[in-house]
């Protein structure tokens, strides 16, 4: 009888633990991989498997996913990543696009002086120089484990794109959505348009000769088989059938960047994650430097008080960072502004906890005195304990859906991203001032945050999401789901999500985020709540690691691949 009740009790503190986490968070011992494609995360895996370290595994992760997630995974844009590696270092490559040499302030506006609409998002002078083969490659030369070769890390892409890949239900449905802007194309049409019209269906094999090509090119000759030969003058020709302005010599002059991450601290966590051009790690860390003033663990979860206080947060920091931020090679950002405490602390004296502050009563302080996932993320974990947090992306889904004829890739849409008025909003409701705007040679300034947060010096979880603005406010609740709402990390990357960014003055929520209850508390403070635009908010791929081992965490919405080994 005292056996069954020991057994009994031991029943109850194991299912204890399950009640509340999600079920899968997928385990691995040596490594994992978790990105939006199970091609890619297979390639990444196979790499750690043969004895590479993450960043091995991540650059070809990266690779294939330029292959087998068009959408998003990229030759033709750029991104920015973080790795934290076992002695402690951590280190940041930002490998974000620049302006076209010929790019100039006023460029998307008209002699009115007004934004031409879809501009800066629909022609060929929506492009950027890309980043992406430049920042794999040099990443791969500089922290790869050295045992593993260019044309290894490449081998997974090239057979994905030369031999063609299983279509996903999701990739099919992705691009029979897309089939009437593919249409705008000729080459775009002739790749993503089935040939007798069809719908693509999950199962279908798709091939990709002239991005095989393209691979193979960058696999003989390095970053030069992109930067410049025939798929440099392939890009310059695709830039001259529109308004496009990448030349040869821009193409050529790219070049990615290690910066200093940015660090922070919230509790007693370590944040590691991305500096200008990107506002994300900055906005991170002033965002839980302000949040660390509340105990957010007895507020509840998605509770009235919780949402409310992450909302006058968000408002707060969104405003400096329309105001602060821009590429640090132009602009000189206030970066101390940004991880300080008592900064942090005085921005929030005036938020009332029973009372929405209007937006247009707040404005930036100064320094000591709307769709799917569209750009993508991946984690890497390696057996040694280095962890790779990536977020790469052509702007929009398909970029501007512009193929580089010959070449087969799309380029991006990045430009957008810089401020083209301001005050005048983004794609994805941003505004800016003259710290974004456009000047030759620099980056646009991003959302992308790619965030490693250590404990004990040690890498704890890898985080990030794409998702345009709501990017930082999707890592922040992944952060502060797993922190102070002590979730697992698939119920962290599952659980629903809310954002706010000061402009335009509303919350908005993914379905079913919020009771209504909630919805009616936060409305008599003052809030308005409207749904998400596209629906869902982000796709964060992520991983926490643990004393009994690794656990990835794909998010829920939509397709994602946590294999572990
Ligand atoms: O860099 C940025 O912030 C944007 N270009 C990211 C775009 C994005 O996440 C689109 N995905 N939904």
């Amino acid at each position: 009888m005292k056996k069954i009740i020991i057994l009994f009790l031991i029943y109850l503190i194991f299912n204890n633990q399950i009640i509340g986490s999600s079920p899968n968070p997928v385990f691995g011992e040596n490594g994992m991989v978790v990105s939006t494609s199970y091609q890619a995360s297979e390639a990444g895996i196979d790499i750690l498997e043969q004895g590479g370290n993450a960043i091995d595994a991540a650059v070809a992760v990266g690779f294939a996913l330029a292959v087998t997630s068009s959408g998003n995974g990229n030759l033709g844009g750029g991104g920015f990543l973080i790795a934290s590696f076992n002695d402690g270092r951590s280190i940041s490559l930002d490998h974000r696009e620049k302006a076209p040499s010929k790019a100039g302030k006023n460029m998307f506006l008209n002699d009115s002086g007004n934004v031409v609409p879809g501009m800066s998002l629909y022609s060929r002078a929506s492009s950027g120089v890309p980043g992406t083969v430049d920042g794999l490659i040099r990443i791969l030369k500089d922290y790869g484990s050295g045992k593993i070769s260019l044309t290894e890390v490449l081998a997974p892409a090239i057979k994905l794109a030369e031999k063609g890949f299983l279509l996903s239900h999701y990739e099919a449905m992705r691009f029979n959505t897309y089939k009437e802007f593919f249409e705008h194309n000729e080459a775009a049409k002739k790749i993503f348009i089935k040939k007798n019209g069809e719908f693509w269906k999950k199962g279908d094999r798709f091939k990709q000769i002239d991005l095989a090509k393209t691979l193979k090119k960058i696999r003989k000759y390095g970053r030069e088989g992109f930067y410049s030969g025939s798929v440099a003058e392939l890009i310059v020709k695709e830039m001259k059938k529109g308004n496009g302005l990448i030349s040869m010599d821009d193409l050529s002059n790219y070049e990615s960047k290690y910066r200093e991450p940015i660090f922070g601290f919230y509790q007693e966590y370590e944040i590691v994650s991305m500096g200008p051009p990107s506002s994300g790690g900055a906005l991170l860390v002033h965002m839980l430097n302000m949040l660390e003033n509340y105990s957010l663990d007895s507020l509840g979860w998605n509770s009235s008080d919780y949402v409310h206080i992450l909302t006058e947060v968000e408002r707060r920091a969104y405003a400096d960072r329309a105001e602060h931020m821009g590429d640090p090679d132009f602009w000189d950002v206030p970066l101390d502004m940004f991880k300080s405490k008592s900064y942090a602390k005085n921005r929030i004296r005036d938020i009332d906890v029973y009372k929405a502050t209007a937006s247009n009563l707040v404005s930036a302080g100064s320094p000591i005195g709307y769709e799917s996932p569209e750009t993508t993320h991946y984690s890497v974990v390696d057996k040694w304990g280095n962890a790779v947090s990536v977020t790469t992306t052509i702007n929009l889904n398909y970029g501007n859906g512009c193929i580089v004829d010959g070449a087969g890739f799309f380029l991006n849409n990045e430009m957008d991203d810089f401020s083209s008025k301001p005050g005048v909003p983004n794609a994805f409701g941003l505004v800016g001032n003259e710290a974004n705007a456009i000047k030759p040679g620099k980056r646009p300034l991003s959302s992308m945050t790619p965030t490693i947060v250590l404990k004990q010096n040690k890498p704890y979880l890898v985080v990030g999401s794409p998702g345009g603005s709501t990017i930082i406010t999707t890592t922040l609740q992944t952060i502060l789901n797993v922190i102070d709402h002590k979730m697992d990390i698939k119920e962290a990357v599952c659980a629903a999500r809310f954002h706010s960014q000061w402009l335009p003055d509303v919350i908005q929520i993914e379905p079913r985020a919020l009771a209504k209850d909630v919805i009616n508390n936060l409305v008599s403070r003052g809030h308005t709540i409207i749904p998400y635009r596209g629906g869902f908010i982000g796709q964060s791929n992520c991983i926490m690691i643990t004393d009994e081992g690794i656990y990835g965490g794909g998010d829920c919405r939509g397709e994602t691949s946590s294999i572990g080994y």
